[in-house]
C-alpha cells in the first residue's frame, strides 16, 4: 500500500457501500463519474479543516466496505480515502490494526470461535478442531479462532459474521459442532439466542439495583421502561442541575467500574470546569477483558437505562454530544441500542430539547472491529477519530484534552448505570451500600467451573466464597481469576478476600473489571498461562518497546516451560519476573503494565511450577 492512490478501482458494490455511509461522491476526484459533475467541479479536493472534520469516517467507512463485501479491497480503501481525503497509507495502518477486518480476500462468512480462557476450559479446542474439520476450504466461511467474546456464561461460543446489505450475525452459545456450523452457513435460521436475562441468575430479586429491570422490562420498548421507573433520574437531575448531580454522584462514592477506579463525581467535576469548548462524553462499552460481559448483558436486557444515564452524564459535564464506543462482537447489543436511541430521539428524550428542558443532547453509536486495546481509554480516542487505536501519553488527561482535543469525560457501562440509583434514592441511600471504601452495588461476571455462571449483583464487601457459593461453585477448585487476563489468581483457601477495592487490594489481588473466573483441578495450569500470555502478545499495539518484546519474550519464556517444573524451569522464571518488572514498570499504557500480573499471581500464588 502506498502513500499515494493506485489505479485499482472500487467495484459498484464497494462504492454502493461507502456512499451508503458518505452520501454520493460530489466531484471526480472524490470517485464521481465525469458525467456526474458538477460546474463547481474541477477535480477539488476536500483539504484543511473540511478534510480534518471527516476524519472521523474512516472507521465507520471501513466497517461499512467489510459488512456488505466481507474483506476490504484496494480498490475500496483507495475510494474512501479519496473520499474522506485520508492518504491511503495511513488508512491501510488503520485497516490492519483491527481483527475484524481484511484486507486479503476472504469467504463473505466469518465464524468466530472463542478458545479463550472461559472457552477453552469448555472444550473450545477440540470444539474449533471440529468446526475446522467441517468448514474448510470452499465451505464459504472462514473460521477465525477468537478471544473472549464476551459470552463466557455460556462457554464455548462461536458468532457468524455473513457480509452483505445487510451484514447477519448469529451466535451459538454454547456451541455445539452442529450450531455452529448452521450459525456460519445460515444465520438467518440458527436458533435464536436465549434473552439476557437468561445471564441474570438473581434476575427478578426484588434486592436487585442495577440489574432489576433485566428481565422484567421489554429492552425494546421505551414505555414499558418508563413504567418501570425510567426517566425519573433525569427528572431529578434537571431539578438538581449540573452541579447538584456532580455533588449527588460525589458524595455517593461512586468510582469508575472499568478497572481503574478512579472518582466518577471527581471526574465530571474536572470536566465540567474546563473553559475549552465543546466537551464530549465518551461511553466506553468496548468490553474486551477475557471473562467480562457485564455490560453486554446491561445493554442487552436495559439499554434505556444506558442512555438516560448518558444523558445525564452530558447534561452535568456540560456535553451536548454523547460517543457510545461499542464493542464490534456485540451484535445483539449494537440493535437494542440503535432501537433505544431512535425511540428516544422520536420521543423528545434526546434532540435539541431534551424533555423540554432548553439542554440539548444526542448519542452517537461508534463500533469498535476487535482490538482489546482500545478499551484503554485514549486509545479510544484514536479510534473514534480515525487513526489507530494506539494509547496516547498522559498527560493531558482526557478531562483537559481527550476525544477531538477537547475536554472529555468517559465512563464505563456499568459505571454510568450507577447513576440512576444515586438520583432517585439519594447520595447518603446509596453510600450506605457496600463499605466505607467501596460504595454501592457491583457487578460481577461469573464463568468457568460453576454451575450456574452468569452476571450477579452483590453489595461491596461480600466475600469471594459468598459469591461462589451463589454461582455454584463446583468440587476440586483449583484457583480463582479474578479481573480478568490484566488481573490475578487466587488459591481455593483465599475465598474470605473481601470483594471490595480495599480488600482486595490488601490481599495483593485486583477486582479488575468484575471477573471472576473458577477453574477446576482438570485445567492445566500451564497451558492457561500460555492462552494468557498469547492474547497480550497479540493485544499489545506494539507502540512501546517493554510491551512490544516484552509480550513476545513472556510467551516465549511459558512454551519453554509448557512441560517443565522445579530446576527445570527456574532459569525461565528468573527471566519471567525480569521481563514482567520491565513491562509493569515502563510501559506506557495498562497493557503492558498489567500483562505479567496473572502469570506472576499463578507463580506466587498457585506454585504453578513447582
Ligand atoms: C488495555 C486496557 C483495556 C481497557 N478496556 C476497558 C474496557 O473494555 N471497558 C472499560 O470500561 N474500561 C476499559 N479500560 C479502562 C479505561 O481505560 C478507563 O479507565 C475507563 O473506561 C474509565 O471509565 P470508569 O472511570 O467509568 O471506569 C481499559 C484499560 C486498559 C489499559
Ligand atoms: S503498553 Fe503495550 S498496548 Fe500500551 S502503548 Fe505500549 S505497546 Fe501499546
Ligand atoms: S466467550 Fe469465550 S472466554 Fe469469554
Amino acid at each position: 500500500m502506498d502513500l499515494h492512490f493506485g489505479d485499482s478501482k472500487p467495484t459498484d458494490e464497494e462504492k454502493a457501500a461507502v456512499d451508503a455511509l458518505l452520501g454520493p461522491p460530489e466531484s471526480s476526484w472524490e470517485g464521481a463519474a465525469r458525467d456526474e459533475m458538477r460546474a463547481a467541479d474541477l477535480r477539488w479536493a476536500r483539504g484543511g479543516r473540511e478534510a480534518r472534520e471527516r476524519r472521523d469516517l474512516l472507521l465507520p467507512g471501513l466497517h461499512a466496505i467489510n459488512d456488505r463485501i466481507g474483506w476490504i479491497s484496494e480498490g475500496a480503501l483507495d475510494y474512501l480515502c479519496r473520499r474522506l481525503t485520508v492518504p491511503p497509507a495511513e488508512a491501510y495502518g488503520v485497516a490492519t490494526f483491527y481483527a475484524m477486518f481484511s484486507v486479503k480476500p476472504r469467504p463473505a462468512t466469518v465464524l468466530h470461535v472463542c478458545t479463550d480462557l472461559a472457552c477453552a476450559a469448555a472444550g473450545a479446542s477440540d470444539l474449533c478442531a471440529g468446526i475446522e474439520s467441517r468448514l474448510g476450504l470452499g465451505s464459504g466461511v472462514g473460521v477465525q479462532r477468537s478471544p473472549c467474546l464476551g459470552l463466557c456464561e455460556r462457554a464455548p461460543a462461536a458468532l457468524a459474521i455473513k457480509a452483505g446489505d445487510p451484514v447477519r450475525t448469529a451466535v451459538a452459545a454454547p456451541a455445539t459442532v452442529e450450531a455452529a456450523v448452521l450459525a456460519a452457513s445460515a444465520p438467518d435460521s440458527a436458533e435464536e439466542e436465549p434473552a439476557a436475562a437468561m445471564a441474570v441468575p438473581q434476575a427478578g430479586d426484588p434486592s436487585l439495583t442495577l440489574l432489576s429491570r433485566v428481565g422484567v422490562v421489554d429492552p425494546s420498548s421505551l414505555d414499558d421502561y418508563r413504567a418501570h421507573g425510567g426517566y425519573t433520574a433525569l427528572r431529578r437531575a434537571f431539578q438538581l442541575g449540573p452541579a447538584g448531580v456532580i455533588r449527588e454522584v460525589t458524595d455517593s462514592g461512586l468510582v469508575g467500574r472499568g478497572g481503574a477506579a478512579f472518582p466518577t463525581g471527581r471526574k465530571w467535576q474536572a470536566t465540567a470546569a474546563q473553559p475549552d469548548h465543546p466537551h464530549y462524553l465518551v461511553c466506553n462499552a468496548d468490553e474486551s477483558e477475557p471473562g467480562t460481559f457485564k455490560d453486554r448483558v446491561l445493554m442487552e436486557g436495559d439499554p434505556f437505562s444506558l442512555v438516560e444515564a448518558m444523558t445525564i452524564a452530558g447534561y452535568a459535564t456540560g456535553a451536548h454530544r454523547g460517543y457510545l464506543y461499542l464493542r464490534g462482537e456485540y451484535p445483539r447489543a449494537l440493535a437494542r441500542l440503535e432501537n433505544a436511541l431512535a425511540q428516544c430521539r422520536a420521543r423528545g428524550l434526546l434532540g435539541d430539547d431534551v424533555l423540554g428542558q432548553g439542554y440539548a443532547f444526542d448519542i452517537e453509536i461508534r463500533r469498535g472491529a476487535g482490538a482489546y486495546i482500545c478499551g484503554e481509554e485514549t486509545a479510544l480516542f484514536n479510534s473514534i477519530e480515525g487513526y489507530r487505536g494506539e494509547p496516547r501519553s498522559k498527560p493531558p488527561f482526557p478531562v483537559e484534552k481527550g476525544l477531538f482535543g477537547k475536554p472529555t469525560v468517559e465512563n464505563n457501562v456499568e459505571t454510568l448505570v450507577n447513576v440512576l440509583p444515586i438520583l432517585t434514592m439519594g447520595a447518603p441511600a446509596y453510600a450506605a451500600i457496600g463499605t466505607a471504601r467501596s460504595t454501592g452495588p457491583k457487578l460481577f461476571c461469573v464463568s468457568g467451573s460453576v454451575d450456574r455462571p452468569g452476571i450477579y449483583e452483590l453489595p461491596f464487601g461480600a466475600t469471594l466464597g459468598d459469591l461462589l457459593t451463589l454461582a455454584g461453585v463446583r468440587d476440586r477448585l483449583r484457583a480463582v481469576l479474578l479481573g480478568g487476563a490484566a488481573g490475578g489468581f487466587v488459591r481455593p483457601d483465599e475465598l474470605d478476600i473481601p470483594l471490595t477495592f480495599e480488600g482486595t487490594r490488601e490481599a495483593g489481588t485486583t477486582l479488575g473489571s468484575g471477573v471472576v473466573m473458577a477453574f477446576d483441578d482438570t485445567v492445566p495450569l500451564p497451558r492457561l498461562l500460555l492462552r494468557i500470555a498469547e492474547f497480550f502478545r497479540d493485544e499489545s499495539c506494539g507502540q512501546c518497546v517493554p510491551c512490544r518484546v516484552g509480550t513476545v519474550r513472556q510467551e516465549e519464556a511459558l512454551h519453554r516451560i509448557a512441560e517443565r517444573t522445579g530446576a527445570a524451569a527456574a532459569g525461565d522464571i528468573a527471566l519471567l519476573r525480569e521481563v514482567g518488572r520491565a513491562m509493569r514498570d515502563a510501559s506506557i499504557c495498562g497493557l503492558g503494565q498489567t500483562a505479567w500480573n496473572a502469570v506472576e499471581s499463578a507463580i506466587d500464588r498457585l506454585g504453578a511450577y513447582e
